[in-house]
């Protein structure tokens, strides 16, 4: 069992095997600069890599049985195709669009056509940093937003995300009808 090894899920077999375990299959998209944490604004976005986080992501969702697979890129019509491509792959998205946040009506139309539940992540809190940060073109079509955790927040969305898919799959399911169950009578 791939993903509950901590392994992530790479290739569309693992992805189809994991939906035969009746696994939740998540994606989480890393928008640009991204891939400079650590490095990148320490005294903003903390020390942690883009490796060490996606890694805490993997770990997390192995001992909770979801697979998932991260990917990051600072092209915002990669992120839209990917979001296009996870229907019927994915149960749902964890992105944090990052800069794109602010800008992309592109990202947000993709989000809504697919109409995967889609959890945005931020490491900062966004709404006590500059006005232009501010506002979300994501935040519309998301089923929520956390902000300002660090890279907590990416494992705080994966609880909450696999909390609201399991409740939906649940509230699906044909209820069974009690057994043995005394039926009134009336005279
Ligand atoms: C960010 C916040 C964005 O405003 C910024 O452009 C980023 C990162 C965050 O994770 O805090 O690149 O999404």
């Amino acid at each position: 069992n791939a993903a509950a090894a901590g392994i992530p899920i790479h290739c569309s077999l693992l992805l189809t095997e994991a939906r035969d375990r009746h696994m939740l299959r998540l994606l989480v998209l890393h928008g640009p600069n991204l891939n400079l944490l650590g490095t990148r604004e320490p005294s903003v976005y903390g020390q942690a890599s883009l490796p060490d986080i996606d890694k805490s992501i993997v770990r997390r969702a192995g001992e909770r049985g979801i697979a998932v697979q991260t990917k990051q890129t600072n092209v915002e019509g990669e992120l839209v195709t990917w979001i296009q491509n996870a229907r019927g792959h994915f149960d749902g998205i964890i992105i944090n669009p990052a800069a794109y946040t602010h800008t992309s009506i592109a990202i947000r139309d993709a989000i809504a056509a697919v109409a995967l539940p889609t959890v945005e992540v931020h490491l900062s809190n966004i709404h006590q940093r500059e006005e232009f940060r501010h506002h979300s073109f994501i935040a519309g079509v998301a089923l929520g937003q956390l902000s300002g955790f660090g890279p907590t927040g990416y494992l705080l969305a994966l609880h909450a995300l696999a909390a609201h898919l399991e409740a939906v799959s649940k509230a699906s399911r044909p209820r069974t009808a009690p057994k043995n169950k005394p039926t009134a009578s009336r005279r």
